[in-house]
């Protein structure tokens, strides 16, 4: 079986930070795990050149855009070839092939009447490269980054994506796990069902960017980049050209942050339905790492050089680290100590000293010679445990659950740590009892070696030492065997290997470089006089109504004890439902400059705060009278 696996392609206006390789490493953890499954894996990253933000990056430093990005594309792949990223083509969108793929893509979707030509008027946040009309760009800002967007006029080829409309909702019920995780799944449904605009596909403000098909002849347009970058999944197969890989575009796998899932579960999709080309089997999509509570990015200035961080804690535990402290999908907080107590806990003591223990007993006690005759005889019940345990393991990797995955994973190594402070092998010897003793050494190598193979995807160099170790071979026909059959292994001569994770008792990078984020350092304070300009009264929600067209807004009426209501649009409409705010006391910014939402007047701003699992509206801890004010 072929499988096609992509991270995002990355823009060349940042340089690589902990965000970026998070996505690489996920996949070429990927990878790794299809590989032991026995597929044939086409693993595709590279970097994204085109658009109106690279072109102004460049120009800022004084480059050509295209020297600009021959700059930042090199450190990107520099650092995937630093961290072992085993990628089958690092692609360019300014590659000669790419440039020539998107133009037959265009030209395929033109033919078919997927595009056509008009005039678009509306805002544009050069930032996201994205699209907004008024309403969703309030103020002007871009509802996605905040950052203000400018105003466009301009003619445009534009891309039906209205006429799948339908058949994208279709497709989303018919494959549960198109999207995951699945409240990710559940906002782009929302999304969609809340109808879709047709898309302008090309710019002509600017040059930077591939320009149309000859055949279409109108040479001032240059495509829009995410059109442009979206293909590149499949112009890297070879599309519209030789075709030679494009058998792989058969179980497409791409890993996305949830950033950019719209273009991804949307846009993507209704392009490769108009080139009549297979659907993703899935977007898998992570969330951000944040400092501070804010998302890492250098225009923020809060980012962290993963290169420093391998350089001082090695690859392979950053891999760890990375896959094992978030859950798959939810934003995390990236700090030195978290990583430092994963070391030390997970990697030293579970797992680093378990393969200690096992050499030094084996070689003490056996010259280091294992055999396994009696370790079924005696360890009957601890095997079966063992295997229930990998047995859970394929699922949360298809789901995507990374973090459960390890920790599944290390109820493997708490076994074995487990059954040597239980059984003791060292009375057993001195109670005469060797046959036992070696039956369970044999248990101990018996899950190392399996959850080695197990342990392979997320951290390749540490299973790969431990199956040298216990000279078993990390290949599909051994993950078949040992994983998927549950059979046993055969008897082993143990290896000795240095130790794996030796315990770190101070931090290795500078605090100042990984536990200080400048986002901290350049907020300004502000004074008692600046605070009591807000007026935050306290009110009960007296009527709730959702605002058509809107997944996010509710429009409030608000008792501000002032004598009549206060209609406020509030952004909580995902974690509240209608009924369950009346007669709910809130705080209310009230001397907010009024402003329409989704054509409706919102008076105020009710005050929430955000966290991982979304927006709680800030209460009093019992009943106040309504208009008291905060302070
Ligand atoms: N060029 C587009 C992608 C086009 S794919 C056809 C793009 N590039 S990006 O460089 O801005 O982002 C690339 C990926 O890095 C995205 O998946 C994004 O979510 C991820 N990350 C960027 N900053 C991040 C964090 N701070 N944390 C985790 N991942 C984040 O978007």
């Amino acid at each position: 079986m072929k499988t096609f696996i992509s991270t995002p392609i990355y823009y060349v206006n940042d340089v690589p930070h902990i965000g970026h390789a998070y996505t690489t490493l996920i996949g070429d953890m990927l990878k790794k795990y299809h590989q032991l499954l026995g597929e044939e894996v086409f693993f595709l990253t590279g970097t994204d050149e085109h658009g109106q933000k690279i072109e102004q990056s460049a120009l800022a430093k004084g480059k050509t855009p295209k020297e600009y990005a021959d700059e930042i594309s090199a450190k990107f792949k520099n650092l995937w070839d630093e961290f072992g990223i085993d990628y089958d083509c690092f692609i360019r969108t300014t590659d000669d092939y790419h440039c020539q793929s998107v133009q037959k893509a265009f030209e395929k979707m033109y033919q078919k009447g997927d595009i056509y030509k008009g005039e678009y008027e509306g805002r544009y946040c050069v930032s996201c490269e994205s699209f907004f009309t008024e309403t969703q760009a309030v103020q002007g800002k871009c509802p996605d980054c905040g950052k203000d967007t400018i105003i466009l006029r301009e003619e445009s080829y534009f891309f039906a994506l209205s006429k799948y409309q339908e058949k994208l909702l279709q497709w989303y019920e018919d494959n549960p796990d198109c999207i995951l995780p699945l409240h990710k799944k559940n906002e782009v449904v929302r999304f969609v069902e809340n109808g879709l605009n047709d898309l302008s596909i090309t710019r002509t403000s600017f040059e930077w960017g591939i320009k149309l098909p000859e055949s279409i002849g109108d040479f001032k347009h240059v495509m829009y980049v995410w059109l442009d970058a979206l293909l590149n999944y499949v112009s890297a197969l070879g599309y519209g050209g030789d075709e030679k890989k494009m058998d792989f575009w058969k179980n497409p796998i791409h890993i996305v942050g949830k950033d950019i899932l719209r273009f991804h579960a949307v846009y993507w999709p209704a392009f490769l339905m108009s080139l009549g080309l297979d659907l993703p089997k899935h977007i898998y999509t992570h969330g951000w790492w944040t400092r501070d509570g804010v998302k890492m990015s250098k225009s923020i200035g809060n980012v962290i050089d993963p290169k420093e961080v391998a350089q001082a804690y090695g690859v392979e535990v950053l891999r760890y680290f990375l896959m094992r402290e978030v859950p798959f999908g939810q934003d995390g907080d990236f700090s030195q100590k978290a990583l430092v107590d994963r070391i030390n806990s997970d990697l030293s003591n579970d797992l680093g000293n378990l393969v200690n223990r096992l050499i030094g007993m084996s070689e003490k006690y056996f010259n280091l010679k294992i055999s396994l005759a009696d370790t079924t005889k005696y360890y009957q019940a601890e095997l079966k445990f063992l295997n229930d345990i990998l047995g859970k393991l394929p699922p949360l990797m298809e789901q995507m659950q990374l973090s459960r995955y390890l920790e599944e994973l290390w109820r493997a190594f708490v076994l074995a740590n487990g059954v040597i402070s239980k059984y003791e092998p060292w009375s057993l010897i001195k109670q005469n009892r060797e046959e036992e003793c070696l039956a369970l050494l044999g248990l101990v190598a018996t899950i190392l070696g399996k959850a080695s193979l197990c342990l392979y995807p997320i951290m390749p160099a540490t299973a790969l030492k431990i199956a040298h170790c216990l000279k078993i071979e990390i290949s599909h026909q051994s993950y078949q065997k040992l994983i998927l059959n549950q059979e046993l292994p055969q008897d082993f001569t143990i290896e000795k290997i240095d130790p794996l994770f030796p315990k770190i008792d101070s931090f290795k990078m500078e605090e100042a470089k990984i536990e200080k984020s400048k986002t901290i350092d350049v907020q300004t304070l502000i004074n008692i006089e600046d605070f009591s300009k807000l007026d935050i009264r306290i009110g009960t929600i007296i009527e709730a109504t959702k605002i058509a067209k809107s997944d996010k807004l509710l429009k409030l009426q608000v008792d501000l004890g002032e004598g009549r209501l206060r209609q406020i649009v509030s952004g909580i409409a995902k974690f509240y439902a209608p009924h369950d705010l009346i007669g709910t006391q809130v705080c209310v910014l009230a001397n907010l400059k009024s402003v329409k939402l989704m054509g409706e007047m919102s008076e105020g701003m009710v005050l929430a705060t955000k966290d991982e699992k979304g927006l709680s509206l800030l209460c009093t801890s019992d009943k106040k009278t309504n208009g008291s004010k905060v302070s």
